[in-house]
């Protein structure tokens, strides 16, 4: 055979061996599942990583939505730090060094369940991770004046389990910037994450995100 055609048989057989060795396991409809397109990437990251000195950590965003202002804000951090964003389905962050994980909240004053996503079904499951290592920082979407005494009441949820779980927890915001009466995720003066208000101050989200950026970029989650 030429030179040429067998490098191109070369390179088929070399790519269909990527995609089988990459296929996902299934799991059941509550256990950790893994995208076809996430598994992928992530099993090319842990390559480069163990076969270059420069290659970079593997950080996800990952976000869940009813209306989709959270999968809006959560494609401006995707921009803002060269990831891309993905809804989140069960994944079990084992292949990461980072996660940036973001909800709005729903079930206005509730205790438990407050974001009405799929991050509800899987909280419980998240706290039971071994995440210690990682690096994780959240992000939230609320209405700052129509659920002025609930404010990203979602926020803390997801953090708490993230910290449970024993990840490394950054991202903590001022709340002097923001107008609102009361919400669970702010403790001592800071939210436990960023939060953001697209049906009020949307116009703000840009600035936000791009501190925040800079500010995970200086408390260690590897961007
Ligand atoms: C029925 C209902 C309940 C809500 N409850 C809250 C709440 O308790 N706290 C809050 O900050 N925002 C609350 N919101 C506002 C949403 O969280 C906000 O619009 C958010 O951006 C929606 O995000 P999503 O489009 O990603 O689902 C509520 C909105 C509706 C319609």
């Amino acid at each position: 055979m030429a030179k040429a055609p067998r490098f191109a048989v070369f390179s088929l057989v070399a790519a269909f061996a990527l995609l089988r060795w990459s296929a996902p396991s299934f799991a059941g409809a509550r256990g950790p599942k893994v995208s076809f397109q996430s598994a992928l990437q992530q099993k090319l990251k842990v390559f480069g990583r163990q076969n270059s000195c420069t290659a970079r950590a593997a950080v996800g965003i990952f976000y869940a939505t009813q209306t989709g202002n959270t999968e809006t804000v959560a494609s401006k951090l995707a921009e803002a730090t060269g990831l891309e964003a993905s809804d989140y389905d069960g994944e079990d962050f084992s292949d990461l060094d980072g996660v940036i994980a973001g909800c709005p909240t729903w079930n206005t004053g509730a205790d438990e369940y407050r974001s009405g996503t799929t991050w509800d079904d899987y909280l419980d499951t998240i706290k039971e991770y071994d995440l210690k290592g990682k690096v994780v920082a959240v992000f939230g979407c609320g209405d700052s004046q129509s659920y002025a005494d609930n404010f990203c009441d979602g926020l803390e949820e997801l953090h708490n389990a993230f910290q449970a779980a024993g990840a490394k927890m950054v991202g903590y915001v001022d709340e002097t910037g923001y107008s609102y009466g009361e919400s669970k995720s702010v403790k001592d003066g800071k939210f436990l994450g960023l939060p953001l208000d697209e049906d009020n101050e949307d116009d703000q989200t840009d600035d936000r995100i791009a501190a925040w950026v800079e500010q995970l970029k200086g408390e260690g989650m590897p961007l």
